[in-house]
């Protein structure tokens, strides 16, 4: 598998109120994951263009739009130099709609990713990953961290493995130092950790312990 390794802090689970105090105790990590959410496609607002533009990182932002209309948020993160901005599966009319979305994010320079809810089937996405940078495999229902781990969604990252030795899965929700062993087992390598990590007593300690597991 040549997909990286990579533990990419959320920040849905920081402390907002002091936002970028927070980012920098988790600076050791790969990436952060920017959760943005619209209230409509799941059912809780957090965070947009404007408040990330004020954060300070060296940090690559992994955008993950929880929104119903990604077509409208992508430009103000492609300004902000995303280096992955992620939709869902669910908000696609069609699946050709797919190549528009991702077309918009690689001329603007980012890598386009796909999530897909839990109660999403992937035989019909399977066929489409060739068009994709990632997929985004969510191991909770999207819309708030500090869920417990949906084990069975790790099927879906066996199968899109045996499919694609090389493409990037992530895991996102409920991922933490118990369950990254099944996660990378499965043969994701990309983990999502908001809540597991934020309310580590050292974070750092943490994400070192989190690297040993997959070294
Ligand atoms: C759900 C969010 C969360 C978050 C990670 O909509 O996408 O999955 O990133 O939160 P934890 O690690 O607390 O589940």
């Amino acid at each position: 598998m040549s997909a990286p390794y990579t533990l990419t802090a959320s920040i849905l689970s920081a402390n907002f109120s002091i936002l970028q105090a927070e980012v920098d105790t988790v600076a050791q990590c790969d990436a952060l994951q920017i959760d943005v959410m619209d209230g409509h496609f799941v059912p809780n607002l957090s965070f947009g263009a404007p408040v990330i533009r004020q954060l300070q990182t060296n940090l690559p932002l992994d955008v993950h739009l929880m929104v119903k209309n990604p077509e409208e948020r992508i430009e103000e993160f492609l300004a902000l130099g995303a280096q992955t901005i992620t939709f869902h599966y669910e908000v696609l009319d069609f699946p050709d709609t797919i190549f528009a979305l991702v077309a918009a994010i690689r001329d603007g320079g980012a890598n386009a990713g796909i999530a897909l809810n839990p109660k999403t089937k992937i035989e019909n996405i399977l066929p489409l990953l060739p068009a994709i940078d990632s997929v985004t495999v969510m191991t909770v229902e999207p819309g708030f961290g500090g869920q417990s781990f949906m084990q069975d969604q790790l099927d879906k990252v066996r199968t899109i493995r045996r499919e694609y030795r090389d493409l990037s899965i992530q895991v996102d929700g409920g991922v933490s130092l118990q369950t990254l062993p099944e996660c990378i087992a499965a043969g994701a390598n990309n983990f999502v950790m908001g809540s597991a990590l934020f309310s580590a007593q050292n974070r750092e300690e943490y994400i070192s312990q989190c690297r040993t597991v997959y070294a």
